[in-house]
């Protein structure tokens, strides 16, 4: 990392000067790496302290043809399970775009896992084949929180998630678990 990069940017800072900050950082900090658990824990770890807008951060896996499973995020407690015909999760994986709701009281078959949120915007994740792995979901507190910004700059984050690996829970008997 620069040196400086990790100083916080000013209360003023534009949203996009926020995010190319936070790629920095993650380019940084995933540097060498291979493993695609370390590197979403990482991700949602950075761009959720990163704004005081987003107030839950998280990504849901794919783990079959049409069902989501909760994956590493920040927040409160997320809902376990989504099959892809609920929620706004479900409309990103089946569309396999971005989805921003400016008013989630207003998206039919919106799941409100805690319902302090009031905007949303869900991403989709790509492995190098094309294959959507998972999407990334942020809510707000706040209403509109979420525009073309957020969009391109996310997608830009989640394209680097192609790279990744699915890697082993437990490296070996002699690994660091053991
Ligand atoms: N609101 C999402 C569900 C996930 S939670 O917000 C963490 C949806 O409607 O898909």
């Amino acid at each position: 990392m620069a040196s400086g990069e990790s100083q916080a940017l000013s209360a003023g800072a534009t949203k996009a000067a926020i995010y190319q900050q936070v790629m920095r950082q993650i380019d940084a900090v995933l540097e060498g790496e291979t493993d695609l658990l370390a590197a979403m824990v990482s991700v949602v770890c950075l761009l959720h302290h990163a704004f005081d807008t987003y107030f839950w951060t998280g990504f849901y896996r794919r783990i079959g043809p049409d069902q989501l499973l909760i994956g590493p995020y920040q927040g409160t407690l997320g809902c376990l399970h989504i099959p892809f015909d609920r929620g706004v999760c479900g409309a990103c994986a089946r569309s396999r775009q971005t989805v921003i709701v400016p008013d989630v009281h207003q998206f039919p078959g919106h799941i409100a896992c805690d319902s302090r949120s009031n905007s949303e915007i869900v991403v989709p994740v790509f492995d190098r084949s094309g294959e959507l792995i998972a999407v990334f979901d942020v809510d707000s507190e706040q209403y509109a929180a979420f525009d073309q910004v957020d969009a391109e700059y996310l997608e830009q984050i989640m394209a680097r998630l192609a790279r990744f690996e699915i890697g082993p829970l437990v490296v070996g008997a002699s690994g660091p678990c053991s």
